[in-house]
């Protein structure tokens, strides 16, 4: 019974075992090169090429520091589509399209002003040191596709009148400082393709107009402070391909229709407080087609990536230091620290009686499944296990940790 294998090892854990037994594949596509479909054209009267040029100057006057020198060049010399990171339309020359100042370190605050630049339909704003609030109206950005807010220290709430940006395709609002709940109003985007308020500090419920966003390919709400359970008109979500719930307080059981999504490649619930029994038919999950060699290396990628919860694309990875060298690393010398803390910590203390055989338990059923992950992505492709052989050490780890039925 799934029940006693609670009290064995975290239920996270157990989620995540039988979760791996399906065909799940990490590739996140590069959300940056969607395809920019035209845009409605309502023009109000108010906003022209001066409004363009004075909002931008308002929105140069926020930021206090430029270390990199980008606004220089925005001075009265130069028409403000010649500006460095502002680009102008090819059917509109003379107004803002995209804005796009990523990653220069800018510090300062987003002017209401920024939603007076009416043609915009991309604007980046992601990993600078943007504090404050994130305007609450930017319905003038009527044409708006693309927002990039991550990575940055906004806080504040999300604005409700998001919802007036109609074509939004792309939300990214991660890795910020933001609080209150997420907008009922999300749920009324009719092209929404990817919204990422992962590393916030949201409360409340998933609203569950969500589950209207039937073009929604990524929800990614992972380490916020969401409670109540996971709606189960979700499973209404038909094209979700990756669903991140991880980190919360969600509670409750885990809604059968999730696992019916066909389009989903990757779903991580781990570091809740879910609980409950698991729908039956998971375990059918094995039989699901797992074929091609190709894939063992994406699946061991994942192994590693639940098991430690990191990316291969985390920042310490970035110094020739993969995710696949970490965690050998880590096995070799024992560390616990390779794996999730928290998620071992949950573990100890999911039951205090346990305490030491679960400890000792967590840590082995965690290194067997690393070590799966590690000969799953080997260099060499011959060198790496067959998906077959992956199941069938899964599924003994799964019976030999969580029990058999
Ligand atoms: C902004 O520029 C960066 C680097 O040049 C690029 O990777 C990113 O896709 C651009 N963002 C937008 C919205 O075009
Ligand atoms: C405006 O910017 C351009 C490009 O950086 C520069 O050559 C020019 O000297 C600047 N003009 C003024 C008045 O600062
Ligand atoms: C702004 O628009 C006006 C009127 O349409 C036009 O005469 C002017 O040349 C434009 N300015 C720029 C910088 O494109
Ligand atoms: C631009 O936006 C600000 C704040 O939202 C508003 O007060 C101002 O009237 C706008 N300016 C123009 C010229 O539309
Ligand atoms: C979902 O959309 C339908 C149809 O527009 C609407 O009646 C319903 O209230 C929406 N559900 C939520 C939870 O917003
Ligand atoms: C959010 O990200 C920061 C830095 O990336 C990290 O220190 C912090 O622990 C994260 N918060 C949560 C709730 O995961
Ligand atoms: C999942 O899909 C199957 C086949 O379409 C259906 O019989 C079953 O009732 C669905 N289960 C849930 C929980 O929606």
């Amino acid at each position: 019974m799934f029940s006693s294998a609670f009290l064995l090892c975290p239920s996270t854990y157990t989620i995540l075992i039988l979760r791996l037994l399906l065909p799940l594949f990490i590739i996140i596509p590069h959300h940056h090169h969607l395809q920019v479909t035209s845009a409605p054209a309502v023009l109000p009267p108010k906003h022209n090429n001066v409004t363009d040029r004075s909002s931008l100057l308002y929105f140069k006057s926020k930021v206090s520091l430029d270390p990199h020198g980008i606004f220089a060049t925005w001075n009265d010399t130069l028409p403000f589509c010649r500006w460095s990171a502002v680009v102008c339309g090819r059917r509109h020359p003379d107004r803002v399209v995209s804005l796009n100042l990523t990653s220069l370190d800018l510090v300062g605050t987003i002017p209401p002003h920024l939603a007076n630049l009416t043609f915009l339909r991309r604007i980046d704003l992601s990993s600078n040191h943007f504090h404050g609030p994130i305007p609450q109206d930017l319905s003038g950005m009527s044409r708006l596709q693309y927002l990039d807010l991550s990575s940055n220290s906004l806080s504040g709430v999300i604005p409700s009148k998001i919802n007036h940006c109609l074509g939004l395709q792309i939300i990214d609002m991660s890795y910020n400082m933001l609080g209150g709940n997420i907008p009922t109003e999300l749920g009324s985007l009719p092209s929404l393709y990817f919204l990422d308020l992962r590393n916030n500090s949201i409360i409340g419920q998933i609203p569950l107009s969500l589950a209207n966003v039937s073009s929604l390919n990524y929800l990614l709400l992972t380490d916020n402070r969401l409670s109540g359970g996971i709606p189960p008109s979700l499973g209404k979500l038909s094209v979700l391909k990756v669903l991140h719930l991880g980190g919360n307080i969600l509670e409750g059981s885990i809604p059968p229709y999730l696992w019916n999504l066909s389009s989903l490649e990757y779903l991580s619930l781990s570091n809740n407080q879910l609980q409950g029994s698991l729908p039956q038919d998971l375990e059918c999950g094995m039989t699901y087609k797992v074929s091609t060699h190709g894939d063992v290396y994406s699946y061991g990628i994942l192994l590693m990536e639940l098991f430690t919860r990191k990316r291969p694309t985390d920042g310490a990875f970035k110094e020739g230091l993969t995710l696949r060298t970490f965690v050998k690393d880590g096995l070799s010398e024992g560390l616990i620290s390779t794996m999730d803390e928290c998620l071992l910590a949950n573990g100890v203390q999911a039951n205090d009686h346990y305490q030491t055989t679960n400890h000792a338990k967590t840590f082995e059923c965690v290194s067997l499944v690393l070590r799966i992950g590690i000969q799953c992505t080997n260099d060499l492709p011959m060198e790496r296990m067959e998906i077959k052989k992956v199941r069938n050490e899964l599924n003994d780890i799964k019976n030999k940790f969580f029990g058999r039925e």
